[in-house]
């Protein structure tokens, strides 16, 4: 059953609260490495969208410089050949430069094998008509050295604006992969047209389509598609594993504490087991043997009161007189022992307390002469009930009233306060007497401890049990030679007669 009850307390305080917070870290970091990975394929996404347009920009710029000076300028042939061949030989990222006619057909060029051939398509040669600007030609081309390029070609026009030819380059894609490479290495991406023709692909693999991060050109309407990293960066899960670490570690020691919580608190159950077996047997042989003893002492004191009579010499009547008073001491001893025997609390009623002080307040006042000493009362105006059985309830203030006077010195006071605090009736009985230290305070309630030559070490525990059997408490408070104050809390009773 224990064992049970540990594993079901280590699987709430540890093992669920590990799997849980462990499992929310894990997609918290999750979220963040996707957010991480999806960072990074933009970043790369932005860093080749950018050299790509660069080039496609700087070559359309470059095409159209020449298309223009070449129209201004009225260049012949050779010269516009000169100028093309001195393009490709400053710039190695073209493949080829030539010159086409309005049917896409080239007439001359930096590669001669290449002339008469047919190098744009009717739809690219009419976009460039209408919009009168270098567009990039549709789709990737094998040229005869064997080189993958995309063409970019500007119009040439005359002053009515009117196209009479073109100029063409070739982008070389193996450079242009070089370079990309270069810039950032190994990551994979492809190039693909609106038409989804793919121009470009650098170390592809097969993957889904939410692996992949799409950056639109702005030269040209194609689509550049980037791989976000698969790898998982290995510090993350270092981190994830400290965090499980330090959660397994922080609610094993939860758990630790709660164990000893637990293991005192059934300690405690324990102790006060023990001390109610012990109070209990203790109080049955205890009423059993006054029992036996109460019976004769009434006889011999029934005796004694004949010798008393039968023997009037003041010598004899002195011994009598202390026999007497030593039986009388017996008696109230074995009196207690009987309180410790009963059930407590059978014929409970409702009190007044004023009431019952008002019949205690003579028998304390003459304690006090009798100790020479003063007692100063403080009782509420209004009634307070309580549940009680009266006789028991005088015993609890005249034993602790009692014990006032003995702790204090001639001529000073015991003050009893009655009053009630939210639902109690609370009764202070305050001393300014020798007081008690903390390890004092922890045994007064024990049966038989006293540091009086004469006391029984009884009084102070009739007074708990007969209290607790009307729902009370007796706490004690004491400071060493500034006083005591004994607080009787009972219940108030809310209907009563
Ligand atoms: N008001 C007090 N001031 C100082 N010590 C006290 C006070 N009340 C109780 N004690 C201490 O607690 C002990 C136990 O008190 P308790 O009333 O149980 O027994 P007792 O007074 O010694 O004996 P009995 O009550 O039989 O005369 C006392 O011996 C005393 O040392
Ligand atoms: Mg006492």
């Amino acid at each position: 059953m224990k064992t049970r009850h540990k594993f079901t307390t280590y699987l709430l305080i540890v093992i669920l609260p590990l799997i849980i917070l462990s499992f929310i870290y894990w997609r918290h970091l999750d979220k963040s490495i996707q957010k991480e990975r999806q960072e990074q394929a933009e970043w790369a996404g932005s860093v080749y969208r950018d050299y790509i347009d660069q080039v496609i920009g700087e070559t359309k710029k470059k095409l159209e410089l020449l298309s223009l000076s070449s129209s201004v300028l009225y260049m012949d042939d050779n010269r516009t050949e000169h100028l093309m061949k001195w393009i490709m030989d400053t710039d190695p990222r073209y493949a080829g430069v030539y010159w086409i006619n309005m049917d896409g057909v080239s007439l001359s060029g930096t590669n001669k094998e290449f002339y008469h051939y047919y190098l744009i398509e009717q739809a690219d040669i009419n976009r460039a008509i209408i919009t009168q600007r270098a567009v990039v030609a549709k789709g990737k081309a094998l040229n005869n050295s064997g080189i993958n390029h995309f063409s970019i070609f500007a119009p040439i026009l005359d002053h009515e604006k009117r196209a009479h030819g073109f100029l063409l380059a070739q982008i070389r894609l193996d450079h242009m992969e070089k370079i990309l490479n270069i810039l950032i290495p190994d990551q994979t991406l492809k190039l693909k047209t609106s038409d989804n023709i793919r121009v470009l692909g650098m170390n592809e693999t097969i993957s889904r389509h939410s692996e992949w991060v799409d950056v639109p050109l702005s030269e040209v309407d194609w689509t550049l598609s980037v791989k976000k990293p698969d790898t998982l960066n290995t510090n993350n899960m270092n981190v994830f594993l400290m965090f499980v670490f330090f959660t397994f570690f922080f609610t094993h020691m939860i758990y630790t504490a709660v164990e000893e919580l637990n293991v005192r608190r059934e300690e405690k159950k324990q102790k006060v087991l023990i001390e109610r077996q012990k109070i209990d047997f203790v109080g049955t042989l205890a009423a059993s043997t006054a029992h036996e003893i109460k019976n004769p002492l009434t006889g011999i004191k029934g005796l004694i009161q004949l010798l008393v009579e039968k023997h009037p010499e003041e010598q004899d009547q002195f011994y009598y007189a202390v026999i007497m008073k030593e039986i009388d001491r017996i008696n109230s001893i074995v009196s207690e022992f009987l309180i410790l025997g009963k059930p407590m609390a059978r014929d409970l009623s409702i009190y007044d307390v004023r009431s019952i002080i008002a019949e205690l307040r003579p028998i304390i006042e003459s304690e006090a002469r009798y100790f020479n000493m003063e007692v100063t009362w403080h009782i509420v105006k209004e009634p307070i009930w309580v549940q009680c059985t009266k006789d028991q309830f005088k015993q609890i203030i005249l034993n602790t009233a009692k014990n006032g006077f003995e702790a204090m010195k001639d001529g000073e006071k015991l003050s009893i306060r009655i009053y009630n605090e939210k639902d109690h009736a609370k009764i202070d009985i305050i001393d300014i007497g020798q007081g008690l230290n903390e390890k004092e305070i922890g045994k007064v309630f024990d049966p038989f401890y006293t540091s009086k030559k004469e006391g029984t070490g009884l009084g102070l525990f009739v007074c708990k049990r007969i209290i607790e059997s009307f729902n009370g408490t007796i706490q004690l408070a004491s400071k060493p030679l500034i006083g005591t104050t004994v607080t009787i809390s009972l219940p108030l009773v809310t209907k009563h007669p």
